[in-house]
């Protein structure tokens, strides 16, 4: 709860002498934050904050993170206790709502997005245009924002039944959609969602079962799977939500906006940081060469960068590295991989980093990127369909961010100000006095 009230800050400008009061507001938790919407009106001043590292940029009630403790909470919840008890359908259901869903939610919540997993057959057209050696992130890009062009009755963004379809919708159809990228990408036919199964069982359904032989579901792998969404499903402000937020701002339809999400959520410093771990470690490849790479992320003047490692809230250890950690080592000895190299030398990877004085002194800690290649690796996943199942979870933070933004009174567009640095004006030069 915001308690807006009377605290101030005293904001002086030492040449003129001038000084004004600005309103502090404070959240739940977290840093106290000064009010500077006025800033321009009344001071002439704008402040300068490229990478927004001491910026808020809305009020949230959906997620809190207290990087200095290691801390996630959804709605209130530690995500500890989330992985371990709830469904990744409950935690969407609490991510868009607001609350843990009673039995007979969960069970409407469960059967709407049931019903809407299928995708409109001429959407497959839409895969031919790629080549088949398309970054599996690149067709997500596109047919997600194409999804617009299908479902004309859920765009209306001032309906709140309409959001709220709209939202139903992207949750269900855009697994159905990464799992046809897979296949795409695979030269394998399409797989339909199957109504009998729960959201993770069918996801891994559509991605892994062939016509010629039905996956064979196990229960260890579908908990991984469920937790592995549950552990992505939202992180407050970062660079994909901030993204998926600027965009409704715009009063973009919400189908645009995840796709513009999804865009942001590729980069290796984001959420394409699982795929460049797996890559990582393959470029090391023996417990000997770990030195030589841990010199390397040292070293100022070479761009490597230890993937997996580090994170702009997070100055402790990710939570959610810890809880994937755990189920990393329960897959891999549910699959009798236990002695899966790549897993020796990630453990070793973060053994000798955790007491290298460079990563302690900057509390670079593993993040949730470190372990989920790992599993999603030996559960069959090729590993640029890493970010996509980023992407397929954190959907529902997205939507869950953005329909909050649309249910504020004070809507207004993203418009961030600069400085200009440029030439001052000048006199056109004619071309052929130009030099
Ligand atoms: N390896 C080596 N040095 C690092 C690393 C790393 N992974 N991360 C940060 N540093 C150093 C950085 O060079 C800087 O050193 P100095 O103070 O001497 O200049 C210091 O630590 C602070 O780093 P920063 O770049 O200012 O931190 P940031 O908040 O801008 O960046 C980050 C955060 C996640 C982009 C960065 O830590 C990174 O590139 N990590 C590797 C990529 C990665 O694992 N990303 C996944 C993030 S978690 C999932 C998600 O949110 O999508």
């Amino acid at each position: 709860m915001t308690k807006d009230a009377q605290k101030t800050f005293t904001l002086t400008n030492n040449e003129s002498g001038e000084s004004w009061e600005l309103p502090v507001v404070e959240g739940t938790y977290g840093p106290h934050c000064v009010d500077i919407r006025k800033l321009l009106s009344e001071t002439g001043y704008i402040t300068l904050d490229p990478s927004f590292t001491s910026t808020g940029s809305c009020k949230s009630k959906i997620t809190y993170i207290d990087g200095d403790k290691g801390i996630l909470l959804h709605r209130g919840y530690n995500i500890k206790e989330l992985a371990e008890k709830s469904s990744y359908l409950e935690v969407c259901y609490l991510l868009l709502n607001g609350e843990l869903p009673k039995k007979a939610e969960l069970e409407e919540f469960t059967g709407h997005i049931t019903m809407h997993t299928m995708i409109h057959e001429q959407v497959k057209a839409v895969y031919q245009g790629f080549r088949r050696d398309a970054h599996p992130m690149a067709i997500m890009c596109g047919v997600v924002g194409t999804m617009a062009a299908f479902y004309h009755d859920s765009l209306d963004i001032w309906d709140p039944e309409q959001r709220r379809i709209s939202a139903h919708r992207l949750i269900a159809k855009v697994p159905t959609l990464a799992a046809m990228a897979m296949k795409y990408s695979k030269g394998q036919p399409y797989v339909h969602p199957r109504n009998d199964l729960n959201f993770a069982e069918n996801f891994l359904h559509m991605c892994f079962s062939v016509p010629a032989e039905e996956y064979k579901l196990r229960p260890s792998l579908v908990k991984a799977m469920d937790r592995i969404l549950i552990l992505h499903a939202d992180h407050e402000q970062n660079a994909s939500t901030s993204t998926v937020r600027l965009a409704g701002s715009s009063q973009a339809n919400p189908m645009a906006c995840i796709a513009s999400g999804i865009t942001s959520l590729w980069g290796p410093a984001h959420g394409g940081a699982n795929q460049s771990v797996l890559e990582m470690l393959d470029e090391i490849g023996s417990v000997d060469n770990i030195k030589e790479y841990i010199a390397k992320a040292k070293d100022k003047s070479d761009p490597f960068r230890l993937m997996g490692f580090g994170h702009r809230v997070y100055k402790n250890y990710d939570p959610r590295a810890e809880i994937m950690r755990e189920s990393c080592h329960e897959v891999l000895d549910e699959l009798g991989m236990k002695d899966d190299p790549q897993l020796k030398l990630a453990m070793e990877l973060e053994k000798i980093a955790l007491e290298d004085p460079y990563f302690v002194d900057r509390k670079l800690y593993p993040n949730v990127d470190f372990y989920s290649g790992i599993i999603l690796k030996a559960m069959g996943f090729p590993v640029e369909m890493f970010t996509v199942l980023f992407a397929v979870s954190r959907t529902a933070g997205w939507i869950s961010q953005w329909k909050e933004m649309m249910e504020e009174p004070s809507l207004r567009i993203g418009r961030p100000r600069q400085i200009y640095v440029g030439e001052a004006e000048r006199p056109y030069v004619e071309m052929k006095k130009r030099k």
